[in-house]
């Protein structure tokens, strides 16, 4: 294969949304995505692997209006959480972008202009029901009330959790919008269609051309059975997204223009690395471009995807790969029970690699649920990559420094065992590009099996005590150490940093497919270090507790409203004169109203006896603006001016918080206006 041109590979993985944190199923999907690229470029490819932030859509927008910040600056904060997450876990992308960016712009503009001119788009009115206060459309799970079949109340717009009904908002009995909690209107406004029918004989044939795995094509043709719809991608302003070019108010609905996002993604890349962009997505390309997705995003990445791509007249992805989804102790995982666990909780208390490996061992090219068992999972990284593996390296590497001063034999006594090491590369090498790691997995366990069993029956350790033997035991642990590197080899895709690790002990220079060939003799190796330690099992259950911590403190945050916690400890202590730079005032709150997309906020008018402030306050919840109205309060005068959505935020008025309410402080009567407060 060493003479045979380079493939050109485009990977992507699905891309995350920007309004939460990474957990051990998104991370699923990462490392399978990451081993197989990793085992590409082992290989030689030319592979790149894409991602980006998912950005668009009204929960952003919703979570960002709730935090009080823009969307901007809620995007590149979890941006930047969800990229060190990846770092952690050793997913090396090539590129992470934003679907909030320019290329994404343009190519969801592009990509939609040429559907419209060739008639793939239509317009329709459509009744829809709309939040009065918020003045937007609302999705039906941002609808809640009474079952109408059972009558349960608090039931979301489209089905019921107590009965199964599914139903559409306009028969839930008293709906009001879970936003505002005002009652919904119904309300008429025109929307774009992509027209997805029309591709119904194109799309039948692309997911029977082995574009897709059987049983998603089995599935797909169930869906194909009962027929397509038109593709609503559209949505009312107010949105954070995309205008559509000639729609002012309307903007592409999030999902049109995530795809699309990989387009982007890698055009930022190819812009940045000189590399060919129009080479991998033109018409004829033989580049080729594999989606990696969970069985939930199917249907976007295997009927609409293609379809707008085709329809675009761009190349379609060679493959959609699709995985199933995590378990953890045969359950979904579940916040209460401590198992949905964050990355950076999982890496605050174990090694990464554990988690890759595991997740390779138990990996195939189906789409199959997959379960992290706590004890398995300790059991089998600690038998494998402890037990098996490293060891290997470790019953040899003392003996390679006492009796070859750290150099290997300079002959290989073993050639044939270490040949049937190198040859096993070839089937391994085809379980990867297959993505059933899993049986890759147990073919280098063999291996390790068989290594282990050699050291054992030849016994350096017993001949070594022996005189004259000296140049035997050597030859053996040379042995070892070569079998060694072939397991690191294929293991390397899979552990890559303890990858590294084993190249800087076996001081070589490459550690890719090819290099296997070489064996190692005359060779010199550094001074063994444990690769990789036990899984204890307090660890876990540090995280388990650690991650129901996660849980109340996420709830916390739902619900308490910014200020002082009771539970809070006391902060660091300052001096008079840090606290002396706080300007306290007495202030009259002169107005009182609503933020208009806000449901947290009140715009308060502050009067401080001569000057006025603009101070927007979290108080909502407690306070409406009539009762504060003429009412006297302390505020921090000297704060600086905050930008927020709605305006300049110019002070902070003084408010006791906690799970059950909000307390806003006043003086004692005869206070006024303007006064300092000591
Ligand atoms: N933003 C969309 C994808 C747009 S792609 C153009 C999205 N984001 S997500 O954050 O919800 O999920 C990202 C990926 O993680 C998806 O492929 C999803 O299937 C996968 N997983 C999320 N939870 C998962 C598990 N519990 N198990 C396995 N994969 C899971 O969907
Ligand atoms: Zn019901």
């Amino acid at each position: 294969m060493s003479n045979t041109a380079p493939r050109n590979i485009l990977v992507t993985s699905a891309l995350p949304y920007a309004n939460g944190d990474i957990h051990l199923g998104h991370l699923l999907e990462y490392i399978q995505t990451d081993i197989w690229v990793r085992f590409q470029k082992s290989r030689g490819q030319r592979c790149f692997y894409v991602c980006a932030d998912d950005a668009h859509g009204t929960a952003i927008m919703l979570r960002a209006e709730q935090e009080g910040i823009t969307p901007e600056a809620l995007i590149e904060r979890v941006s930047n959480a969800h990229q060190a997450d990846f770092a952690k876990f050793g997913v090396g992308f090539d590129n992470y972008h934003s679907t909030h960016s320019e290329e994404n712009r343009y190519f969801s503009g592009q990509i939609y202009t040429r559907l419209r001119d060739k008639g793939h788009i239509a317009t329709r009115d459509i009744e829809q029901m709309f939040d009065p206060v918020k003045g937007l459309f609302l999705a039906d799970r941002f609808i809640k009330g009474t079952c109408p079949k059972c009558k349960a109340d608090d039931q979301y717009g489209d089905n019921c959790e107590k009965c199964g009904a599914t139903y559409t908002p306009a028969e839930l009995i008293d709906p009001v919008s879970a936003i505002s909690g005002a009652t919904p209107e119904v309300k008429s406004s025109t929307h774009y269609f992509f027209k997805l029918p029309e591709f119904s004989a194109f799309l039948q044939q692309w997911i029977n051309d082995g574009h897709v795995q059987p049983q998603i094509r089995n599935k797909l043709m169930e869906w194909f059975e009962s027929g397509f719809n038109e593709w609503d991608i559209s949505r009312d302003a107010p949105y954070f997204g995309f205008e559509i070019p000639d729609a002012p108010g309307k903007y592409f609905y999030v999902w049109l223009d995530a795809p699309i996002g990989y387009l982007a993604s890698f055009k930022n890349l190819c812009e940045r690395e000189g590399i060919d962009f129009d080479s991998f997505w033109e018409k004829d390309s033989e580049a080729e471009v594999y989606h990696f997705i969970g069985k939930d995003i199917v249907y976007f990445h295997a009927l609409f995807w293609p379809a707008m791509l085709h329809g675009a007249d761009m190349r379609t992805p060679t493959a959609v790969n699709c995985h199933g989804f995590l378990t953890v102790d045969g359950a979904k995982m579940s916040k209460s029970r401590g198992t949905f666990i964050k990355a950076a909780t999982y890496a605050e208390h174990l090694n990464p690699e554990y988690l890759r490996y595991y997740f390779a061992a138990k990996l195939s090219a189906g789409v199959d649920d997959l379960d992290l068992n706590l004890d398995d999972f300790s059991a089998r990284v600690n038998s494998d990559l402890v037990g098996k593996v490293v060891n290997i390296a470790s019953r040899c590497a003392g003996f390679v420094k006492k009796l070859g001063g750290g150099t290997l034999s300079a002959d290989c006594a073993e050639q044939a065992l270490v040949e049937r090491f190198i040859d096993a590369g070839d089937d391994i090498a085809r379980d990867f590009e297959a993505r059933e790691f899993g049986r890759a997995m147990r073919k280098i366990m063999e291996l390790a099996d068989e290594a282990n069993t050699y050291i054992a029956d030849k016994a350096p350790w017993a001949l070594a005590k022996e005189e004259g033997r000296e140049q035997e035991v050597l030859d053996i642990c040379s042995v070892g150490i070569n079998l060694f590197r072939q397991l690191m080899v294929y293991l390397a895709p899979v552990v890559p940093a303890m990858a590294i690790e084993a190249q800087r002990f076996l001081k070589l220079e490459r550690l890719d497919w090819q290099s296997r060939t070489t064996v190692l003799t005359d060779h010199a190796i550094e001074k063994f270090k444990p690769l990789m330690t036990r899984i204890e099992r307090d660890k876990i259950d540090a995280m388990i507790e650690a991650s129901k911590e996660d849980l109340v403190e996420e709830q916390k945050l739902k619900q308490a409203p910014k200020g002082p916690l009771a539970d809070e400890p006391i902060a660091d202590e300052i001096g008079f004169d840090d606290f002396a730079k706080v300007d306290l005032r007495i202030a009259r709150i002169a107005k009182a109203q609503y933020v208009e997309g806000a449901d947290k906020l009140l715009q308060l008018t502050l009067d401080l006896g001569g000057e006025t402030r603009n101070v927007f306050s979290g108080i909502r919840s407690a306070y409406s603006p009539e009762a504060l109205e003429g009412r006297l309060t302390v505020m921090v005068a000297n704060l600086a001016p905050r930008k927020m959505r709605f305006g300049m935020s110019e002070g902070m008025v003084l408010a006791a918080g906690d799970d059950e309410g909000i307390y806003l402080m006043s003086p004692d009567s005869g206070a006024k206006p303007g006064q300092r407060v000591m």
